[in-house]
Formats: structure tokens, C-alpha cells, sequence
């Protein structure tokens, strides 16, 4: 049994992920531990808020709440989300705890003893009306480029110039449209990537079995331009982890925050204390899961992410961990994803376009989307979402191929054979033939999931449906049971147990339906079918079983143009 910790990137408080995100890092983490789990190995699954910067302080003040009132909500609401899709984190934590307000400022006092922190004086945007530095992207003004009267602070949208704020004509505040701003001196902390470059790059060489879309944009980012650059970490706002050294002050850098790519990785480890705390847990219990003084040396730790958080994980937090000069655990694997596209655009957040998580509960339940989502991910390339075609699939394989294999056989089995798994006759050359070959696919469907080659894998999984249809359907139980019922018996025993080894393999994927096959098959051994023969077995004769409620519904063409229809807009 091995130790596997794994982490989803933390969605941001300020607002609901779209289908995109989710399929880009906590469903695929989801299904992996779901896996890990399944196989008798020690997961701890984490991911948590991130509830810091900007964006959630204007977002509360929009709402008219104090931020801590907006962010415990807004928590709520996107654990409840969690929930809905099945998500089966140990603990969905918040970046805002007080671990991650301590390990931050843990961190921060490290780097600074280790010389990895430089102050720096700067001159930034300050808006005398809104009392407050404004971020780069929150002053807006006209492009000097193309004339764009909206043209944010860091770059221009329509002619996509990067700018400075001080390069635009008329400058204004994007929060209040303020134009009285001044540029004042402030300081900031800076953690000096440069420094660490080389153990960086020789570290990500040494990870020579990562996807090439994680180490490419790894090596970009070391190697193009100027390099890798030194990054400020702390932020002139109200709303964050306060600067400190440790549990010490920081002299000068009063009423500052840390910036929220420093404090947000740090939460992954913050989030498994959270964890140890709300299970009354101790220190040892967490800290064998990311201290490699105090056990985490054999723990596999496994990141999941969209490809543009890879930057952060591949050089920001691993600078942080290594700069700390202590034991932490560094990541193991970085499952990175491209983007899923919708419906022959973009999904966008700032925009509302696509089928945002809370809409998609609201119409199908979480197995139809878990199933699309992860058959469909952008692992290669970016894929695309279409209503066609996530009809299409969860008619054909959740409905035709799985569902109706399920109600076949228990229907059949109790209106002709009566309530248990039929004593009579015995396994035939068909049914061998059917054991050889789901024993090789079983063992195909286990490598693609162990190295996470999530489309194989569903590709895989849907065969092996697949096979257990065209066996019924060749074995013809309703032919048999008329000229020799022993057969029709031996055909039954083994259908009724594959619809329970089904259920343990389908489960990362589809853990509703896979709970109704097993409790419709009186069984609540979930054992990982290692030898398939002998799970095929393990339901014996009188065994009691029950017929399930239909398992998928099909979609209809009236619902797919609905929705096509309902979701084709901006979200209000
Ligand atoms: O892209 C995002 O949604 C970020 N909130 C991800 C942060 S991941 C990590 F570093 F914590
Ligand atoms: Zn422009």
C-alpha cells in the first residue's frame, strides 16, 4: 500500500468555475484519488478556497458584504458545489485559515533568513478617491497604441500591447472611474527567483516522465527573455495574510499583504493542518504527509492544474519550499490540462459564457457530466464542449451501453429466475473467453489511470461495458432459459456479478451510478476485482439482489436545443 497525496488547483472565492476549469484539475484529481482509493492505497485529497487579492475584495464590496463575511459564504457555497459533483476532497479548506496565515509568514521568514527576500522601493499607482494602489489591471485608460479607450493597465485588449500604467493617455481608476491619481513610493518584498534558478531547472530536468505541457511551460519560463525573474510577493490591500517574519513584525512593511500567488500553494500544505484540526488529528498525523523528516519521504505527491497555474507550481512554489531551506515535500508528478472550449468559442469566466458548475447540477445530475467531461478532457489539446456531442455520449455509453446492460439483466433475471443469483449450470467456454478478455482490459484500464491517461481510461472502461453487452447479447439468457434453464442460470450468475465489478471499476468516474449498481446487488464489498475470475465468483448463488431504478435517462433533441439555447448567452 502506498501513500498518495494529491491536490486540485484552489478555485477563487470571488465567483463559480465553469465546465472548463472544473475538467482542467478537480474532477481529474478527483477521479485519481477516487482510483488510488479504490485500490487499497492511503490517499489524502485536498483542495480548498482561494480567498485572497483584488478580485474577491471588489467582488465582496460589489455584493456590499465585509470580505470575511463574503469570502465564509461565497466558501459555502462552492463546497456545496463540490459536493454536488461528487468531489471527494479529505478536506476543502480556505486560504484564508490561520495555518495558512502562519505558514505563509513561516515561509516568508525563511526565505527572508535564507537572503532569498529583497526589499524593493517603487513608485505604483495610487487612487486618492478609492483610498488604495490600484494592481496594474485595475487602471484603465486609452491605448497609446491604438487608441482603445478601455485598455487596462497591463495590456491592451483590442491591439493586445503590453502596457504599463504610466503608458496610458488618461488614466482612471477601474473601481470608482477616479481619474485623480498619483504615483506614490511603496515598498514591496520580493523573493529572488533568480537566485534559485539553477536548482529549479536542474530539479525539473530530473522529471523526465512529466507531461511535455507541464515541463514546456516550465522551460519557457526559465528560459525565454530575461529568464526567470524575481517576483514581488506582497501587495499594498487590506484583504490577505499581513506581512510578517514569522511570528515576528516586518519593520516598514506594515498594513501589507502578501501578494495571493504567494500564500495560495501554500495553502495545499496549510489545508492538510486544517484537515488534521478538524478531525482532532495531531501535528505527526499532517506533517507525514509533506514533512520528509517526519515520513513524507515515501508519500507520491501528485498535482493536478490547468496549464496556466503551471508556472506557479513548477517554479514559484517549488522557489518557496526549496528557498525554505526545510524538509517540505516538493510535488512528485504535475497533471496539467489544456481548455475545453464551448460550443465553438471560449469559456470565459469574466465574460459568463458556457455552462458554469451550479447551472449544470441544475440540469442533469453529476454522473452525466463527470462522464462527458472526463472522456472528453483536454489532455493533448484543447477540447471542445458541444451539446451534440455530450447528448450523443451519454445516450450511447451511460444509457445504451451501461444502463441498459444493468436493467437487462436484473429484469430478466427476476422476472424469469426469481430474486437471487440462480444456483444452476456452470461456466462455459463463452464465459472464459469473456474472463480472458476483460482480465487484459481490466489490466490496460489500470495503467491508463495509474499514469493518469484519462481519456484511454474512459476509453477503456466504456470497452469493457462494451464487452459485457456483447457477451449478453451472445449468451442470449432469454433463449436459453426456454431449453436449458441450468445455462440460462450460469449466464445470469455471471451477469449479476459483473454489474457488481462494474460498479468498483466505474466508480472514479460515475460514483452515483456505481452506488446503485452495488446496493442493487445487496453488496457493499468494493474490493478492487485484482483477479477478475474470482470477483466474477464472489456474489454467490442466493445471493439476494433487486432490480435498480433506471440508471440514465436519455436526452432528448427538445432538451439539447433548450439548453443549447438557454446556455448560448452571457450568464446574468
Ligand atoms: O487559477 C485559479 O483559479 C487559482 N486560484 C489557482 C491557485 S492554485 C494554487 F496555487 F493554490
Ligand atoms: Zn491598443
Amino acid at each position: 500500500m502506498a501513500r498518495i497525496l494529491i491536490t486540485s488547483a484552489i478555485p477563487y472565492i470571488n465567483g463559480i468555475k465553469h465546465l472548463g476549469n472544473l475538467v482542467g484539475s478537480q474532477l481529474p484529481a478527483d477521479l485519481y484519488a477516487r482510483f488510488m482509493r479504490g485500490r487499497g492505497h492511503e490517499v489524502l485529497f485536498l483542495c480548498a478556497t482561494d480567498e485572497h487579492g483584488t478580485p474577491a475584495e471588489l467582488a465582496a464590496a460589489k455584493a456590499g458584504k465585509p470580505v470575511e463575511e463574503f469570502c465564509a459564504e461565497m466558501h459555502a457555497v462552492q463546497k456545496g458545489i463540490a459536493d454536488g459533483f461528487r468531489l471527494s476532497f479529505d478536506h476543502f479548506g480556505r486560504s484564508s485559515s490561520q495555518r495558512n496565515h502562519r505558514l505563509t509568514q513561516h515561509f516568508a521568514g525563511k526565505l527572508a533568513e535564507n537572503g532569498l527576500i529583497e526589499e524593493v522601493s517603487e513608485k505604483q499607482v495610487f487612487s486618492v478617491a478609492d483610498n488604495r494602489f490600484l494592481p496594474d489591471r485595475y487602471i484603465e485608460g486609452t491605448c497609446p497604441n491604438c487608441g482603445y479607450d478601455r485598455a487596462r493597465g497591463d495590456q491592451c485588449e483590442n491591439c493586445t500591447k503590453q502596457l504599463d500604467p504610466t503608458d496610458l493617455i488618461n488614466p482612471r481608476s477601474a473601481i470608482s472611474g477616479s481619474t485623480d491619481l498619483e504615483l506614490r513610493q511603496t515598498k514591496h518584498l520580493y523573493l529572488r527567483q533568480r537566485a534559485l534558478r539553477d536548482r529549479l531547472e536542474a530539479w525539473i530536468d530530473s522529471r523526465a516522465d512529466w507531461p511535455v505541457l507541464t515541463t514546456s511551460i516550465a522551460r519557457k519560463w526559465l528560459n525565454d527573455g530575461e529568464g526567470l525573474q524575481d517576483r514581488g510577493i506582497t501587495r499594498d490591500l487590506f484583504w490577505g495574510v499581513p506581512v510578517r517574519k514569522g511570528d515576528q513584525p516586518w519593520p516598514g512593511m506594515e498594513g501589507k499583504v502578501f501578494y495571493v500567488w504567494f500564500d495560495a500553494p501554500i495553502e495545499y500544505i496549510a489545508c492538510a493542518a486544517e484537515w488534521a484540526d478538524a478531525n482532532g488529528l495531531t501535528e505527526a498525523d499532517w506533517q507525514r504527509w509533506w514533512r520528509t523528516d517526519k515520513g513524507a519521504a515515501d508519500v507520491r505527491y501528485v498535482q493536478f492544474m490547468g496549464k496556466d497555474n503551471v508556472p506557479f507550481h513548477t517554479l514559484s512554489f517549488p522557489a518557496t519550499i526549496m528557498g525554505s531551506g526545510e524538509p517540505w515535500k516538493l510535488v512528485d508528478y504535475i497533471k496539467s490540462f489544456n481548455y475545453l472550449n464551448y460550443d465553438g468559442g471560449q469559456f470565459s469566466t469574466s465574460q459568463g459564457r458556457g455552462v458554469f458548475m451550479d447551472q449544470a447540477l441544475s440540469i442533469l445530475p453529476p454522473d452525466y457530466w463527470r462522464w462527458w467531461l472526463l472522456s472528453h478532457a483536454p489532455e493533448n489539446a484543447d477540447s471542445e464542449f458541444t451539446w451534440e456531442n455530450f447528448q450523443a455520449s451519454v445516450n450511447k455509453d451511460l444509457a445504451d451501453v451501461l444502463g441498459n446492460l444493468v436493467s437487462r439483466v436484473t429484469k430478466f433475471a427476476t422476472s424469469k429466475l426469481g430474486d437471487m443469483v440462480p444456483a444452476g449450470g456452470e461456466f462455459g467456454p463463452r464465459e472464459t473467453a469473456l474472463i480472458a478478455d476483460l482480465g487484459a482490459r481490466l489490466r490496460d484500464y489500470e495503467a491508463f489511470m495509474e499514469a493518469m491517461d484519462i481519456r484511454k481510461a474512459a476509453a477503456e472502461l466504456r470497452g469493457i461495458w462494451v464487452v459485457g453487452n456483447e457477451y449478453l447479447q451472445g449468451a442470449a439468457p432469454w433463449s436459453a432459459v426456454k431449453t436449458d434453464p441450468g445455462r440460462a442460470e450460469a449466464i445470469v450468475r455471471l451477469s449479476l456479478n459483473l454489474i457488481r465489478v462494474y460498479a468498483i471499476l466505474s466508480r472514479p468516474f460515475i460514483p452515483d451510478a456505481a452506488a446503485t449498481m452495488m446496493a442493487a446487488m445487496g453488496s457493499n464489498d468494493w474490493t478492487w476485482p485484482d483477479h477478475i475470475g474470482k470477483a466474477l465468483r464472489a456474489l454467490p448463488p442466493g445471493h439476494p439482489f433487486t432490480v435498480p431504478e433506471n440508471l440514465f435517462r436519455k436526452i432528448t433533441d427538445e432538451e439539447r436545443a433548450d439548453w443549447q439555447q438557454r446556455f448560448s448567452g452571457v450568464r446574468g
